[in-house]
Protein backbone atom coordinates (compact mmCIF):
# COMPACT_ATOMS: atom_id res chain seq x y z
CA UNK A 1 0.00 0.00 0.00
CA UNK A 2 1.46 3.27 -0.78
CA UNK A 3 1.06 6.06 2.44
CA UNK A 4 2.17 9.81 2.29
CA UNK A 5 3.86 11.50 5.00
CA UNK A 6 3.51 15.12 5.22
CA UNK A 7 6.67 16.99 6.63
CA UNK A 8 10.47 16.63 6.79
CA UNK A 9 11.37 16.54 10.46
CA UNK A 10 13.11 13.39 12.37
CA UNK A 11 9.44 12.56 13.71
CA UNK A 12 8.58 12.14 10.31
CA UNK A 13 11.47 10.41 9.44
CA UNK A 14 10.58 8.57 11.75
CA UNK A 15 7.12 7.45 11.55
CA UNK A 16 8.55 6.75 7.49
CA UNK A 17 10.90 4.46 9.01
CA UNK A 18 7.98 2.84 10.55
CA UNK A 19 5.73 2.63 7.58
CA UNK A 20 8.71 1.15 5.25
CA UNK A 21 9.35 -1.21 7.77
CA UNK A 22 5.80 -2.60 7.79
CA UNK A 23 5.67 -2.98 4.22
CA UNK A 24 4.13 0.26 3.24
CA UNK A 25 5.64 2.48 0.07
CA UNK A 26 6.44 5.93 1.41
CA UNK A 27 5.80 9.19 -0.74
CA UNK A 28 6.32 12.60 1.04
CA UNK A 29 5.72 15.88 0.96
CA UNK A 30 8.46 18.44 2.47
CA UNK A 31 10.07 21.60 1.67
CA UNK A 32 13.91 20.67 1.02
CA UNK A 33 15.58 17.63 0.12
CA UNK A 34 15.99 15.47 3.40
CA UNK A 35 18.65 12.78 3.90
CA UNK A 36 16.37 10.41 5.80
CA UNK A 37 13.50 10.44 4.05
CA UNK A 38 14.88 10.80 0.18
CA UNK A 39 16.18 7.33 1.39
CA UNK A 40 12.91 5.99 2.13
CA UNK A 41 10.67 7.54 -0.51
CA UNK A 42 9.49 6.06 -3.76
CA UNK A 43 8.25 9.22 -4.56
CA UNK A 44 8.62 12.89 -3.06
CA UNK A 45 7.08 16.08 -3.72
CA UNK A 46 9.41 19.64 -2.50
CA UNK A 47 6.34 21.46 -1.60
CA UNK A 48 5.21 23.39 1.21
CA UNK A 49 3.60 20.60 3.31
CA UNK A 50 0.83 23.15 4.64
CA UNK A 51 0.25 23.87 0.84
CA UNK A 52 -3.36 21.95 0.61
CA UNK A 53 -4.18 21.77 -3.12
CA UNK A 54 -0.12 20.99 -3.68
CA UNK A 55 -0.78 17.70 -0.53
CA UNK A 56 -4.03 17.02 -2.09
CA UNK A 57 -2.55 17.21 -5.83
CA UNK A 58 0.61 15.03 -4.76
CA UNK A 59 -1.73 12.29 -2.85
CA UNK A 60 -4.02 11.51 -5.90
CA UNK A 61 -1.23 11.01 -8.36
CA UNK A 62 0.15 8.87 -6.34
CA UNK A 63 -2.86 7.17 -5.56
CA UNK A 64 -2.05 7.10 -1.35
CA UNK A 65 -4.49 4.81 0.28
CA UNK A 66 -4.12 7.21 3.10
CA UNK A 67 -1.95 10.17 4.46
CA UNK A 68 -0.07 11.05 8.36
CA UNK A 69 0.55 14.52 8.62
CA UNK A 70 3.65 15.20 10.88
CA UNK A 71 3.78 18.61 11.95
CA UNK A 72 1.01 21.18 13.15
CA UNK A 73 1.14 23.65 10.31
CA UNK A 74 -0.24 21.92 7.55
CA UNK A 75 -2.95 20.93 10.54
CA UNK A 76 -3.72 24.12 11.20
CA UNK A 77 -3.67 25.15 7.33
CA UNK A 78 -6.57 22.64 6.71
CA UNK A 79 -4.44 20.00 4.52
CA UNK A 80 -6.02 17.23 6.82
CA UNK A 81 -9.66 19.11 5.71
CA UNK A 82 -8.71 19.52 2.04
CA UNK A 83 -7.31 15.55 1.93
CA UNK A 84 -10.54 14.30 3.37
CA UNK A 85 -12.30 16.31 0.80
CA UNK A 86 -10.46 14.70 -2.03
CA UNK A 87 -11.64 11.09 0.14
CA UNK A 88 -8.23 10.85 1.45
CA UNK A 89 -8.47 9.30 4.51
CA UNK A 90 -5.76 10.99 7.47
CA UNK A 91 -4.39 10.49 10.29
CA UNK A 92 -4.24 14.31 11.78
CA UNK A 93 -7.67 15.78 12.85
CA UNK A 94 -9.63 18.72 10.43
CA UNK A 95 -8.47 22.62 11.34
CA UNK A 96 -11.48 22.86 13.47
CA UNK A 97 -10.08 19.94 15.62
CA UNK A 98 -5.99 21.22 15.55
CA UNK A 99 -7.65 24.26 17.58
CA UNK A 100 -7.15 22.55 20.69
CA UNK A 101 -3.36 23.46 20.07
CA UNK A 102 -3.50 25.90 17.39
CA UNK A 103 -5.64 27.74 19.99
CA UNK A 104 -4.79 27.81 24.10
CA UNK A 105 -7.61 29.74 24.54
CA UNK A 106 -9.75 27.46 22.86
CA UNK A 107 -8.41 24.41 24.31
CA UNK A 108 -8.96 25.91 27.70
CA UNK A 109 -12.39 27.05 27.33
CA UNK A 110 -13.61 24.04 26.06
CA UNK A 111 -12.02 21.68 29.31
CA UNK A 112 -13.82 24.47 31.32
CA UNK A 113 -17.30 24.03 29.16
CA UNK A 114 -17.14 20.43 29.18
CA UNK A 115 -15.92 20.17 32.90
CA UNK A 116 -13.02 18.69 32.46
CA UNK A 117 -11.13 20.35 35.70
CA UNK A 118 -7.12 19.97 34.59
CA UNK A 119 -6.55 23.59 33.75
CA UNK A 120 -4.02 26.19 36.24
CA UNK A 121 -6.33 29.30 36.85
CA UNK A 122 -5.91 31.10 33.97
CA UNK A 123 -7.33 34.44 32.28
CA UNK A 124 -7.31 35.44 28.86
CA UNK A 125 -6.97 38.90 27.89
CA UNK A 126 -6.71 40.46 24.48
CA UNK A 127 -6.26 44.19 24.92
CA UNK A 128 -3.28 45.86 26.67
CA UNK A 129 -5.70 47.48 29.46
CA UNK A 130 -6.47 44.12 30.80
CA UNK A 131 -2.87 43.33 31.42
CA UNK A 132 -2.93 44.62 34.89
CA UNK A 133 -6.01 43.82 36.20
CA UNK A 134 -5.42 40.16 34.82
CA UNK A 135 -1.74 39.88 36.59
CA UNK A 136 -3.29 41.24 40.01
CA UNK A 137 -5.50 38.23 39.77
CA UNK A 138 -2.45 36.56 40.63
CA UNK A 139 -1.31 35.94 43.75
CA UNK A 140 1.37 33.41 43.51
CA UNK A 141 3.74 33.17 40.52
CA UNK A 142 2.08 33.41 37.34
CA UNK A 143 2.96 32.29 32.87
CA UNK A 144 2.64 34.48 30.01
CA UNK A 145 1.86 32.55 27.01
CA UNK A 146 0.22 33.53 23.27
CA UNK A 147 -2.47 31.59 22.52
CA UNK A 148 -1.54 30.86 18.80
CA UNK A 149 1.36 28.63 18.09
CA UNK A 150 4.88 29.17 19.01
CA UNK A 151 6.88 25.98 18.82
CA UNK A 152 6.94 25.68 22.56
CA UNK A 153 9.17 28.76 22.48
CA UNK A 154 7.16 31.89 23.06
CA UNK A 155 6.43 30.96 26.65
CA UNK A 156 7.73 32.94 29.40
CA UNK A 157 7.20 31.30 33.23
CA UNK A 158 7.88 33.67 36.22
CA UNK A 159 11.23 33.13 38.39
CA UNK A 160 12.70 31.64 35.15
CA UNK A 161 12.28 33.70 32.22
CA UNK A 162 11.36 37.19 34.10
CA UNK A 163 11.24 38.14 37.87
CA UNK A 164 8.87 40.81 38.98
CA UNK A 165 4.84 40.48 37.80
CA UNK A 166 5.66 43.76 35.84
CA UNK A 167 7.94 42.39 33.62
CA UNK A 168 5.37 39.52 32.74
CA UNK A 169 2.88 42.08 32.12
CA UNK A 170 4.97 43.83 30.24
CA UNK A 171 5.94 41.13 28.02
CA UNK A 172 2.23 40.38 27.76
CA UNK A 173 1.81 43.86 26.46
CA UNK A 174 4.34 43.26 23.69
CA UNK A 175 2.76 40.08 22.95
CA UNK A 176 -0.64 41.78 22.16
CA UNK A 177 1.03 44.28 20.02
CA UNK A 178 2.06 41.47 17.47
CA UNK A 179 -2.08 41.34 17.56
CA UNK A 180 -3.68 37.92 18.81
CA UNK A 181 -4.57 37.04 22.43
CA UNK A 182 -2.60 35.64 25.78
CA UNK A 183 -3.23 33.75 28.45
CA UNK A 184 -1.97 33.93 32.10
CA UNK A 185 -1.69 31.01 33.89
CA UNK A 186 -0.71 30.21 37.58
CA UNK A 187 2.64 28.35 36.87
CA UNK A 188 2.32 25.26 38.22
CA UNK A 189 4.74 22.98 39.92
CA UNK A 190 6.20 19.56 39.37
CA UNK A 191 7.27 17.40 36.60
CA UNK A 192 6.21 17.08 33.20
CA UNK A 193 5.21 14.35 31.12
CA UNK A 194 3.73 13.80 27.73
CA UNK A 195 0.45 11.39 27.29
CA UNK A 196 -0.05 10.77 23.53
CA UNK A 197 -3.11 9.00 22.13
CA UNK A 198 -4.24 7.24 18.93
CA UNK A 199 -7.20 8.61 18.82
CA UNK A 200 -10.49 7.16 16.32
CA UNK A 201 -13.95 7.09 16.80
CA UNK A 202 -13.95 3.78 18.27
CA UNK A 203 -11.82 4.84 21.36
CA UNK A 204 -9.19 6.48 22.76
CA UNK A 205 -5.49 4.48 22.61
CA UNK A 206 -2.80 5.09 24.83
CA UNK A 207 1.03 4.96 23.96
CA UNK A 208 3.73 4.53 26.28
CA UNK A 209 4.29 8.18 28.88
CA UNK A 210 7.56 10.01 28.01
CA UNK A 211 9.36 12.98 29.32
CA UNK A 212 10.15 15.81 27.32
CA UNK A 213 12.96 17.97 27.92
CA UNK A 214 12.16 21.78 27.06
CA UNK A 215 14.48 23.48 28.55
CA UNK A 216 17.66 24.21 26.11
CA UNK A 217 20.15 23.80 28.94
CA UNK A 218 21.66 20.77 31.00
CA UNK A 219 19.45 21.41 34.36
CA UNK A 220 16.45 22.09 32.60
CA UNK A 221 18.46 25.93 32.49
CA UNK A 222 17.57 28.54 29.13
CA UNK A 223 15.18 28.79 27.36
CA UNK A 224 12.44 26.80 25.99
CA UNK A 225 13.12 25.14 22.91
CA UNK A 226 11.48 22.37 20.59
CA UNK A 227 12.10 19.69 22.85
CA UNK A 228 15.93 18.79 23.46
CA UNK A 229 15.60 14.97 23.70
CA UNK A 230 13.19 12.25 26.21
CA UNK A 231 12.85 9.67 27.46
CA UNK A 232 11.00 6.78 28.38
CA UNK A 233 10.72 3.82 30.70
CA UNK A 234 10.15 -0.15 30.59
CA UNK A 235 7.11 -0.40 31.91
CA UNK A 236 5.44 2.34 29.86
CA UNK A 237 5.43 5.00 32.83
CA UNK A 238 7.70 7.43 34.57
CA UNK A 239 10.32 6.66 37.69
CA UNK A 240 8.10 9.23 39.55
CA UNK A 241 4.95 8.95 37.39
CA UNK A 242 2.49 5.63 39.07
CA UNK A 243 -0.19 3.71 37.43
CA UNK A 244 -3.03 6.10 39.14
CA UNK A 245 -1.01 9.26 37.86
CA UNK A 246 -1.38 7.92 33.99
CA UNK A 247 -4.87 7.27 34.31
CA UNK A 248 -6.06 10.75 35.72
CA UNK A 249 -4.33 12.08 32.77
CA UNK A 250 -5.75 9.82 29.83
CA UNK A 251 -9.22 10.19 31.58
CA UNK A 252 -8.58 13.90 31.09
CA UNK A 253 -7.37 13.44 27.39
CA UNK A 254 -10.35 11.20 26.77
CA UNK A 255 -12.92 13.41 28.27
CA UNK A 256 -11.46 16.45 25.71
CA UNK A 257 -12.61 14.00 22.54
CA UNK A 258 -16.13 13.62 24.00
CA UNK A 259 -16.39 17.58 24.24
CA UNK A 260 -14.87 18.16 20.94
CA UNK A 261 -17.16 15.43 19.99
CA UNK A 262 -20.19 17.11 21.65
CA UNK A 263 -19.43 20.39 20.10
CA UNK A 264 -19.65 18.39 16.35
CA UNK A 265 -15.89 18.68 15.53
CA UNK A 266 -15.11 14.60 15.16
CA UNK A 267 -10.97 13.58 15.84
CA UNK A 268 -8.95 10.85 13.88
CA UNK A 269 -5.09 11.30 14.54
CA UNK A 270 -2.92 11.68 16.91
CA UNK A 271 -3.75 13.51 20.49
CA UNK A 272 -1.20 14.81 22.96
CA UNK A 273 -1.33 15.91 26.34
CA UNK A 274 1.37 17.52 27.42
CA UNK A 275 0.91 17.39 31.78
CA UNK A 276 2.36 18.76 35.08
CA UNK A 277 2.42 15.93 37.82
CA UNK A 278 1.61 18.30 40.39
CA UNK A 279 0.77 18.05 44.39
CA UNK A 280 -3.05 17.78 43.42
CA UNK A 281 -2.29 15.47 40.49
CA UNK A 282 -1.83 15.84 36.57
CA UNK A 283 -2.76 19.26 35.06
CA UNK A 284 -3.00 19.62 31.55
CA UNK A 285 -0.24 22.29 30.13
CA UNK A 286 -1.04 22.25 26.87
CA UNK A 287 -2.38 19.67 23.75
CA UNK A 288 -0.88 18.77 20.60
CA UNK A 289 -2.78 16.99 17.94
CA UNK A 290 0.36 15.18 16.49
CA UNK A 291 2.86 12.89 17.51
CA UNK A 292 5.62 15.17 19.68
CA UNK A 293 9.01 15.85 18.76
CA UNK A 294 10.93 14.39 19.61
CA UNK A 295 8.31 12.40 21.99
CA UNK A 296 6.46 10.41 18.89
CA UNK A 297 10.06 8.99 18.09
CA UNK A 298 10.30 7.60 21.32
CA UNK A 299 6.34 5.97 21.04
CA UNK A 300 7.43 5.02 17.56
CA UNK A 301 10.85 3.01 18.34
CA UNK A 302 8.59 0.79 20.99
CA UNK A 303 6.63 -0.11 18.13
CA UNK A 304 8.92 -0.52 15.88
CA UNK A 305 8.12 -4.54 15.63
CA UNK A 306 4.13 -3.98 15.28
CA UNK A 307 2.05 -2.82 12.09
CA UNK A 308 2.49 0.25 11.18
CA UNK A 309 0.84 0.53 8.22
CA UNK A 310 -2.21 -1.24 9.51
CA UNK A 311 -2.44 0.96 12.92
CA UNK A 312 -2.25 4.28 10.92
CA UNK A 313 -4.83 2.77 8.15
CA UNK A 314 -7.18 2.46 10.91
CA UNK A 315 -6.84 5.50 13.04
CA UNK A 316 -7.02 7.00 9.25
CA UNK A 317 -10.39 5.34 9.09
CA UNK A 318 -11.93 5.70 12.53
CA UNK A 319 -11.61 2.09 14.01
CA UNK A 320 -8.22 0.55 15.77
CA UNK A 321 -8.02 -2.91 16.22
CA UNK A 322 -6.61 -3.71 19.80
CA UNK A 323 -4.46 -6.58 18.50
CA UNK A 324 -2.43 -3.67 16.73
CA UNK A 325 -1.29 -1.73 20.50
CA UNK A 326 1.86 -3.42 20.90
CA UNK A 327 4.58 -1.43 22.60
CA UNK A 328 7.91 -3.49 22.99
CA UNK A 329 8.47 -3.31 26.93
CA UNK A 330 12.02 -1.28 26.79
CA UNK A 331 13.67 2.40 27.79
CA UNK A 332 14.01 4.71 25.06
CA UNK A 333 16.10 7.70 25.18
CA UNK A 334 16.21 10.14 22.23
CA UNK A 335 18.69 13.24 22.32
CA UNK A 336 18.96 16.13 19.65
CA UNK A 337 21.73 17.52 18.40
CA UNK A 338 21.03 21.34 17.64
CA UNK A 339 23.04 24.53 15.99
CA UNK A 340 25.17 26.38 18.36
CA UNK A 341 23.37 29.34 19.63
CA UNK A 342 19.72 27.26 19.38
CA UNK A 343 17.15 28.39 20.02
CA UNK A 344 17.87 32.21 20.94
CA UNK A 345 20.60 32.63 18.78
CA UNK A 346 21.53 30.06 15.98
CA UNK A 347 23.89 30.00 13.39
CA UNK A 348 23.45 27.83 10.89
CA UNK A 349 25.40 26.40 7.92
CA UNK A 350 27.39 24.59 10.33
CA UNK A 351 28.18 20.67 8.69
CA UNK A 352 27.68 17.39 10.94
CA UNK A 353 29.85 14.59 9.85
CA UNK A 354 27.63 11.32 10.56
CA UNK A 355 29.25 7.51 10.34
CA UNK A 356 25.90 5.73 10.33
CA UNK A 357 26.76 2.23 10.51
CA UNK A 358 29.11 3.10 13.29
CA UNK A 359 26.81 4.82 15.19
CA UNK A 360 23.93 1.84 14.27
CA UNK A 361 26.36 -0.47 15.39
CA UNK A 362 26.23 1.05 18.93
CA UNK A 363 22.53 0.24 19.08
CA UNK A 364 21.38 4.03 17.82
CA UNK A 365 19.32 5.12 15.16
CA UNK A 366 19.51 8.28 13.47
CA UNK A 367 16.61 10.62 12.66
CA UNK A 368 17.38 13.84 10.59
CA UNK A 369 15.38 16.76 11.33
CA UNK A 370 16.47 20.52 9.98
CA UNK A 371 19.30 19.34 7.57
CA UNK A 372 20.64 19.53 4.35
CA UNK A 373 22.22 16.18 2.77
CA UNK A 374 26.25 18.10 2.57
CA UNK A 375 28.27 14.57 1.00
CA UNK A 376 28.95 11.30 1.92
CA UNK A 377 27.98 11.15 5.41
CA UNK A 378 27.92 14.59 5.86
CA UNK A 379 24.76 17.26 6.45
CA UNK A 380 24.38 20.92 7.05
CA UNK A 381 22.24 22.13 9.76
CA UNK A 382 19.87 25.45 9.59
CA UNK A 383 18.68 27.07 12.34
CA UNK A 384 16.55 24.36 14.72
CA UNK A 385 17.54 20.96 15.55
CA UNK A 386 19.32 18.93 13.44
CA UNK A 387 19.14 14.97 14.06
CA UNK A 388 18.20 12.92 16.78
CA UNK A 389 19.85 10.24 18.37
CA UNK A 390 17.46 7.13 19.53
CA UNK A 391 18.60 4.51 21.65
CA UNK A 392 17.26 1.80 23.77
CA UNK A 393 17.86 -0.48 25.95
CA UNK A 394 16.55 -2.47 29.22
CA UNK A 395 17.17 0.62 31.29
CA UNK A 396 16.99 4.27 30.65
CA UNK A 397 20.88 4.91 32.29
CA UNK A 398 22.02 2.20 29.25
CA UNK A 399 19.85 3.31 26.92
CA UNK A 400 21.34 6.89 27.35
CA UNK A 401 24.86 6.18 27.30
CA UNK A 402 24.21 4.72 24.16
CA UNK A 403 22.98 7.81 23.01
CA UNK A 404 26.30 9.29 24.52
CA UNK A 405 28.67 6.74 22.57
CA UNK A 406 26.97 7.97 19.21
CA UNK A 407 27.13 11.56 19.88
CA UNK A 408 30.90 11.00 20.59
CA UNK A 409 31.30 9.86 16.80
CA UNK A 410 29.51 12.81 15.39
CA UNK A 411 31.95 15.47 14.21
CA UNK A 412 31.04 18.96 13.99
CA UNK A 413 30.00 22.05 16.67
CA UNK A 414 26.27 21.86 17.78
CA UNK A 415 25.01 22.01 21.07
CA UNK A 416 22.99 19.14 23.01
CA UNK A 417 21.79 18.30 26.36
CA UNK A 418 23.87 15.00 28.52
CA UNK A 419 21.51 14.89 30.85
CA UNK A 420 18.46 13.72 28.82
CA UNK A 421 17.81 10.17 30.54
CA UNK A 422 20.98 10.54 33.06
CA UNK A 423 21.10 8.82 36.31
CA UNK A 424 21.88 11.91 37.72
CA UNK A 425 19.05 13.93 36.35
CA UNK A 426 15.85 11.74 36.15
CA UNK A 427 17.01 11.27 40.05
CA UNK A 428 16.77 14.94 40.12
CA UNK A 429 13.51 15.00 38.93
CA UNK A 430 12.09 11.85 41.18
CA UNK A 431 13.67 13.20 43.97
CA UNK A 432 11.71 16.97 43.29
CA UNK A 433 7.99 15.25 42.80
CA UNK A 434 8.56 13.34 46.23
CA UNK A 435 8.87 16.10 47.87
CA UNK A 436 5.77 17.78 46.66
CA UNK A 437 3.42 14.54 47.02
CA UNK A 438 4.61 14.32 50.45
CA UNK A 439 1.68 14.23 53.31
CA UNK A 440 3.77 16.92 54.98
CA UNK A 441 4.70 19.16 51.51
CA UNK A 442 2.62 22.47 51.82
CA UNK A 443 -0.81 22.23 50.58
CA UNK A 444 -1.82 24.39 47.42
CA UNK A 445 -3.84 27.32 48.15
CA UNK A 446 -5.66 27.42 45.10
CA UNK A 447 -8.78 24.99 44.72
CA UNK A 448 -8.32 21.40 43.88
CA UNK A 449 -9.90 21.06 40.65
CA UNK A 450 -8.32 16.94 40.21
CA UNK A 451 -8.63 14.69 43.03
CA UNK A 452 -5.25 14.37 44.70
CA UNK A 453 -3.77 10.74 43.68
CA UNK A 454 -3.11 7.85 46.10
CA UNK A 455 -0.26 6.57 45.38
CA UNK A 456 2.66 8.31 45.90
CA UNK A 457 6.29 8.69 43.86
CA UNK A 458 7.67 5.44 41.17
CA UNK A 459 5.65 2.97 40.02
CA UNK A 460 8.08 0.31 38.90
CA UNK A 461 9.63 -0.37 42.42
CA UNK A 462 13.35 1.31 43.16
CA UNK A 463 14.83 3.39 40.73
CA UNK A 464 17.57 0.98 40.53
CA UNK A 465 15.30 -0.87 38.47
CA UNK A 466 14.11 1.13 35.96
CA UNK A 467 17.52 3.26 34.99
CA UNK A 468 19.85 0.40 35.65
CA UNK A 469 23.29 0.30 37.06
CA UNK A 470 25.04 4.06 36.69
P1 LIG B 1 3.47 25.14 26.19
O1 LIG B 1 3.87 25.79 24.90
O2 LIG B 1 2.12 25.55 26.69
O3 LIG B 1 3.68 23.65 26.19
O4 LIG B 1 4.51 25.63 27.28
C1 LIG B 1 5.90 25.41 27.14
C2 LIG B 1 6.48 25.11 28.48
O5 LIG B 1 6.24 26.18 29.39
C3 LIG B 1 5.85 23.90 29.16
O6 LIG B 1 6.42 22.72 28.75
C4 LIG B 1 6.16 24.19 30.61
O7 LIG B 1 7.50 23.88 30.91
C5 LIG B 1 6.01 25.68 30.68
N1 LIG B 1 4.64 26.02 31.12
C6 LIG B 1 3.57 26.31 30.35
N2 LIG B 1 2.49 26.58 31.09
C7 LIG B 1 2.88 26.48 32.37
C8 LIG B 1 2.22 26.68 33.64
N3 LIG B 1 0.94 27.07 33.72
N4 LIG B 1 2.95 26.47 34.76
C9 LIG B 1 4.25 26.12 34.72
N5 LIG B 1 4.93 25.95 33.55
C10 LIG B 1 4.26 26.13 32.39
N1 LIG C 1 8.12 18.17 22.31
C1 LIG C 1 7.07 19.10 22.33
C2 LIG C 1 6.22 19.11 21.13
O1 LIG C 1 6.26 18.22 20.32
O2 LIG C 1 5.46 20.04 20.97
Amino acid sequence: MRVLVVGGGAREHAIAWGLARSQADVVAVCAQPHPGLDRIAKASLRADPADPAAVVKFAKAQGVRFAVIGPEGPLAAGVADALRTAEVPVVGPSKAGAQIETSKRFCRELMEKHGVHASPRYVSISSPAEVDPAVREFVGPFVVKPVGLTSGKGVWVQGRDFQAPEEGGAYARQLLSGGGSVLLEERMEGEEFSLMAFVTDSGVYPMPVVQDYKRAGVGDEGPNTGGMGSYSQRDHLLPFLSQSHRDAALDVVQRTVQALRAEGIPYRGILYGGFMLTARGPLLIEFNARFGDPEGINALTLYEEGNLAGLLEGVANGRVDRSFLQFRQRATVVKYLAPPGYPLTPSAGGVLELDEPAIEALGVRVLYANVEPAGAGRVKMSTSRAVALVGEASAITEASHRVDAAVARVKGTFTWRPDVGSREDVQRRTEHMRRLLSPGAKPSPLPLSVARPDAPASSAGSLDQVMGPA
